[in-house]
């Protein structure tokens, strides 16, 4: 196990997060991260063929990737609750009681607040990480009593708050503002940008976007295709509801804009957001006019390559690149 913070909490070799992905991150990838000795977390439709609205059939769903998780490796993972408001909160109501029900060692939540289920989840000794994307919610997430933070940048792939606060500045603001451990994610694809992180105070790095592009990964073939394609400015950030997403450009992205832009209701929204939803992306691999999440990191991304050797090539090159940075830093100064 390592000693960073992260480390010591999560019982982990290194510090290296596998963020949760919608219909991605499913058994295979997140047994090959804890493997590797990263986190490994499942995320919403991990395994899923098809889409349910079934409360107790999701929850069944996600009972049986923990179980294949637990035949694949011994190593620690996570379970993500999409939190939610309103109606959703049936979901992830379910989803903690299963979390519960099979002892899963970390759960991962998001979109919500901190104070619906830290206690309940903590009570059980399960180690509970909140996605924040302010500094304000990162204490707010402190005080609710979670292990740590993880704080979600701009760059990131995926939806996120209504603030387009980037990694680089959100980061050391969290740092600052909290004494429990910190995790940055978005933007981050290779050994550069987890010392950049640790040089603005994380304890530990959160990666979606890069393994999303790996063997393990549920997305469709010409998911990964498309994104190893993207270049620089292949993403865009796009207006939900109540927050933001980041998504690879493509019709969807065009399209979705045009829509707004010309003033459809919310209920004309809602209905091109279902019909082109990432189960038609990811699952069905329609690449183009089905909305793909995807962080700024794309364009770093050349290759498909394992979960392990992503570890690897991250682990591995972090003392190179740190040399590299030293003798920078001597010129610097
Ligand atoms: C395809 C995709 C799906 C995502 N789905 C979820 C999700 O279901 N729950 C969640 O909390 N975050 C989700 N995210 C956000 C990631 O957990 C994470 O914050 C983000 O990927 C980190 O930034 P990066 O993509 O630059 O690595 C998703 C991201 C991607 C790329």
């Amino acid at each position: 196990m390592g000693k960073n913070r992260i480390c010591e909490l999560l019982g982990i070799r290194y510090p290296i997060i596998q963020a949760p992905m919608n219909w991605v991150s499913g058994a295979d990838l997140v047994a090959a991260v804890s493997n590797a000795g990263g986190l490994g977390t499942l995320g919403p439709n991990a395994g899923a063929d098809d889409i349910t609205l079934d409360v107790e059939l999701t929850g069944e769903r996600m009972r049986n990737q923990i179980r294949k998780v637990r035949n694949l490796t011994q190593a620690p993972f996570a379970v993500n609750i999409v939190a939610g408001f309103g109606e959703a909160l049936i979901y992830s109501k379910k989803m903690v009681d299963v979390v519960i029900e099979e002892a899963v060692p970390v759960a991962i939540v998001s979109v919500g607040m901190p104070d619906i289920y830290t206690r309940v989840l903590k009570d059980v000794g399960i180690k509970v990480l909140h996605a924040i994307s302010t500094a304000r919610h990162g204490k707010k997430a402190e005080e609710a009593g979670v292990d740590a933070v993880i704080c979600e940048g701009y760059e990131a792939g995926g939806h996120k708050g209504f603030t387009e606060l980037t990694t680089l500045v959100l980061t050391p603001m969290v740092a600052d503002a909290v004494s429990i451990p910190v995790v940055a994610g978005g933007g981050i694809g290779d050994a550069r940008g987890v010392l950049a992180a640790l040089a603005l105070g994380a304890d530990g790095i959160y990666m979606g976007t890069r393994f999303m592009v790996t063997r393990e990964a549920e997305s469709h073939t010409r998911v990964k295709e498309a994104i190893v394609k993207g270049e620089d400015v292949c993403t865009v950030s796009v207006p939900k509801d109540f927050m933001l997403a980041r998504d690879l450009i493509n019709k969807f992205t065009k399209d979705y804009m045009e829509i707004r832009k010309a003033g459809a209701s919310p209920e004309e929204i809602n209905n091109y957001l279902n019909e082109h939803s990432q189960y038609r992306s990811q699952h069905l691999g329609d690449a183009d006019e089905a909305e793909i999440c995807c962080g700024q990191v794309a364009g770093l991304i050349t290759e498909v390559k394992s979960a392990g050797e992503v570890m690897q090539d991250v682990v591995q090159s972090i003392n190179s690149r740190f040399e590299e940075l030293k003798r920078r830093l001597a010129d610097f100064l």
